[in-house]
């Protein structure tokens, strides 16, 4: 099923295989693409993979997560990736820019030493994984509709000024900022955005209604973090099954596709990430709660065809991501095609 067409909705892929977001930090000092970001992307035009996420994109300046990061808050900085995007042309790949807001998920303390720049979250906490050791704000819910609006703008930037031909993926895992108002863990909010499920995922659901309103005719998907936890640890903080309430909204929100990560406990790293497919249980209960109306993804720790092909063959998921093998290997998907990789 791998090397199968793939068409739903305005999804028209020419496979199941998914190039997911890998922040490369080749960005210039104003987040353009310099030469080597033109080669790592080159790499992935020509890859063989039906769909391609693009690093995360900051909506905002206060939402940057580095100095470097491609930018997608004005009509220059949007421009500027146009020669990004023109690698796609006429692949047959279709090419997506992931839009971020990181908030206390930034990692690069330089940020911080920006004139004006504000270090925001839902409630003012650290995240577990705190990458820049710094406090952070909790947001003044006054600011919330420039934060949706900032997606919403950016979005329209990258289909209608850089080029994204596909559309744009909403990122709402791995703890930045649409992931920490998901998580109780740090989103003790006692206004419309904290507290219960809904109130949590409001800003989400704002965010993706007001995107899919800006880009009515564009791929349009959310990167979901489906819990806290990695699979098989004691569930504390989002948990799956709320993730998959999330997930049902997100359909009739109207998105194209889902992926499927972890939030706080990011993608994997540091675990035995082999060939094990480690959130295939992830997926599969998302998959699940969509009743199959719409694409998944599974990504993390796929490694060989047999693998995909199980996940695909038993229902898991319908796309096929990955991650760092095609960073490392630039014919990584010719070998699974002519079954070089195992
Ligand atoms: C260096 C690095 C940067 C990443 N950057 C992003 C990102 O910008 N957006 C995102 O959604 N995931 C990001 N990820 C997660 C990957 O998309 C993917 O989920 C993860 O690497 C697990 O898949 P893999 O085992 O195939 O590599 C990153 C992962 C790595 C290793």
């Amino acid at each position: 099923m791998l090397f199968e067409r793939l068409v739903s909705g305005k999804l028209h892929l020419e496979n199941r295989i998914v190039a997911e977001p890998v922040v490369s930090n080749s960005g210039d000092e104003k987040g353009a693409p310099t030469s080597r970001s033109l080669d790592i992307y080159d790499g992935y035009a020509k890859s063989g993979v039906g769909l391609a996420v693009i690093e995360q994109h900051a909506v905002h300046p206060w939402g940057r997560n580095r100095l470097n990061q491609f930018r997608l808050y004005g009509d220059d900085e949007a421009a500027s990736l146009r020669p990004l995007t023109k690698l796609f042309e006429k692949t047959g790949v279709a090419v997506v820019a992931q839009l971020n807001f990181s908030g206390a998920g930034a990692s690069d303390k330089s940020l911080l030493h920006e004139n004006d720049f504000r270090l925001l979250s839902p409630s003012g906490a650290r995240n577990p994984r705190d990458l820049i050791d710094a406090d952070s704000q909790a947001i003044d819910s006054a600011l919330l509709p420039e934060i949706t609006d900032a997606f919403a703008s950016a979005a329209q930037r990258a289909v209608w000024i850089a080029g994204y031909a596909g559309g744009v993926q909403i990122y709402a895992c791995h703890g930045y900022l649409l992931g920490q108002f998901l998580s109780p863990l740090t989103n003790w909010r006692d206004d419309a955005y904290g507290g219960d499920l809904k109130c949590r995922a409001r800003l989400l659901f704002e965010t993706t209604r007001a995107v899919r309103a800006a880009i009515p005719d564009s791929i349009l998907s959310v990167r979901l973090g489906a819990s806290d936890q990695m699979p098989g640890r004691p569930e504390t903080g989002l948990t799956l099954t709320e993730s998959a309430v999330i997930a049902e909204e997100l359909l009739h929100i109207g998105v194209d596709w889902i992926g499927v990560s972890g939030n706080h406990c990011i993608y994997g790293i540091g675990e035995d990430d082999g060939d094990t497919a480690y959130f295939s249980p992830y997926s599969s209960a998302i998959r699940n709660a969509v009743g199959a109306r719409i694409p998944v993804d599974c990504a993390g720790g796929i490694r060989s065809r047999a693998k995909a092909e199980e996940l695909l063959q038993n229902g898991v998921c319908d796309l096929i991501g990955f991650g760092r093998p095609l960073v490392q290997d630039k014919a990584f998907v010719q070998g699974l095609r002519g079954g070089t990789t195992t």
